[in-house]
């Protein structure tokens, strides 16, 4: 893949790989990108500016407050101008920074601001790598899509064998050529996908809900997003953050969810349905805090809520595509299929809530995606990986 005209951001941060990273400046040079380096101030410790700038022919920055000699525009120029935003090598510090949002100097300020894809090839000691903060840091960075190459096993720097070595130049090439090679296949597509928990009051301190997080939710509309999709989330209850670059409407209970599909559900092509609805809702609410009768019991009634996938279904046009999803806990399949049917769907998700590492409020997910024509088994794997299966389905389903 030529790479003419391509910009990309090349992070540097301190650590004996340093060196390698400028052979992958100097491959993708060679392959016609721009390339635009910024080092921390202990990656100049062991490499000089001087190395990148020459192979670049770009001027290194060094610090946020470098005089903006060559790039007259806000310090975070650059973060709008990457197109694949790389740091390579990425030490344990750098991922926990990013992990928590810190920007205390001119990369981690940058790479916050940036809305490019993010590569990080980490290299540390073994220990470091492996350590429970960095695999939490690692691990939410994944789940925000942040994508990563290596680190590779090996004798390190330091003597320690194991893993925590930087890719080969020659990997962080072919990893940022299939980034910049990502499909925009839902380009003028517009999506909706809801996530999230519906919440009902009883009163203004009591209501009922479920575990959903919008981590399922979110992940589609990230990747849709990435992938080209104007997209809209409607959401719940939320633990995940809502993701940018969208529009976003927040509703609470199952009546609001109704109300706002019904009124966007015209305009959108395709309509991915992973929100946690409950189906009940109270009877009797009341406007002040229910007082505790000492000693007795509390009966409350719940009433049928508005089933919003079949309301959706019910006003399909043609051309769009509905997908639902099913949180089941035994006869998934089954289940799942009727729900199919019942709700109009063209394809639903079906997910066993009760495996390990599926269904509410964890990164991963196992699922069986059903369609009218057959079956795809999806084995345990991140939220966002299926959500870009999913996609990839809808996408053959409105071949
Ligand atoms: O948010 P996470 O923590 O990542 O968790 C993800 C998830 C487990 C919530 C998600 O993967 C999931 O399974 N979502 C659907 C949950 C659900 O409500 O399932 P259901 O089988 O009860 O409903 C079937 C479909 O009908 C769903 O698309 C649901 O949005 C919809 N529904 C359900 C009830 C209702 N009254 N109105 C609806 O629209």
């Amino acid at each position: 893949m030529d790479l003419t005209g391509r910009e990309i951001v090349l992070g540097v941060t301190g650590g004996i790989a340093a060196y390698k990273s400028a052979e992958v400046v100097s491959r993708l040079r060679h392959l016609g990108a721009n390339v635009h380096v910024i080092m921390t101030k202990n990656a100049t410790e062991f490499v000089s500016p001087l190395t990148f700038q020459t192979l670049s022919a770009n001027q290194v920055v060094t610090d946020t407050f470098q005089a903006p000699e060559y790039w007259n525009v806000e310090h975070v120029a650059l973060a709008k101008l990457a197109e694949v935003f790389v740091i390579a090598p990425a030490t344990a510090n750098i991922i926990a920074k990013m992990a928590s949002g810190i920007a205390d100097d001119m990369l981690s300020t940058t790479v916050l601001a940036t809305k490019a894809p993010v590569l990080i090839a980490p290299a540390m000691n073994t220990g470091m790598w492996t350590a429970e903060a960095t695999r939490e840091n690692v691990q939410k960075l994944k789940t925000r899509g942040v994508h990563f190459v290596g680190p590779d096993s090996g004798i390190l720097a330091c003597g320690d064998e194991g893993a925590g070595r930087m890719s080969e130049p020659e990997a962080i090439v072919e990893a940022i050529r299939d980034i910049l090679d990502v499909r925009r296949d839902l380009e003028g597509l517009k999506i909706l996908v809801t996530a999230g928990a519906t919440k009902e009051r009883l009163d203004p301190v009591r209501y009922m809900t479920n575990d959903s997080s919008g981590k399922m939710g979110f992940a589609i509309a990230e990747a849709a997003r990435n992938r080209g999709a104007e997209v809209t989330a409607v959401y719940g209850s939320v633990t995940a953050p809502v993701p940018e670059g969208i529009r976003r409407i927040q509703i609470e209970s199952a009546q609001e969810l109704y109300d706002t599909m019904m009124h966007e559900t015209p305009d959108q092509d395709i309509i991915i349905q992973a929100a946690a609805v409950c189906d009940y809702r109270f009877e009797k609410t009341s406007t002040s805090k229910i007082k505790k009768a000492e000693g007795e019991s509390l009966t409350l009634t719940l009433k049928e809520n508005p089933d919003v996938a079949k309301a959706v279904g019910a006003i399909k046009k043609k051309g769009q595509t509905l997908v639902g999803f099913a949180a089941e806990t035994d006869n998934v399949r089954k289940n799942a299929a009727e729900k199919l049917k019942k709700k109009n769907l063209d394809m639903i998700v079906a997910n066993d809530v009760t495996l390990p590492g599926a269904g509410f409020n964890v990164d991963t997910n196992i699922a069986a995606l059903i369609t009218k024509d057959g079956t795809e088994e999806q084995p345990l794997q991140t939220k966002r990986e299926l959500a870009e299966k999913i996609l990839d389905k809808i996408i053959e389903l409105r071949k």
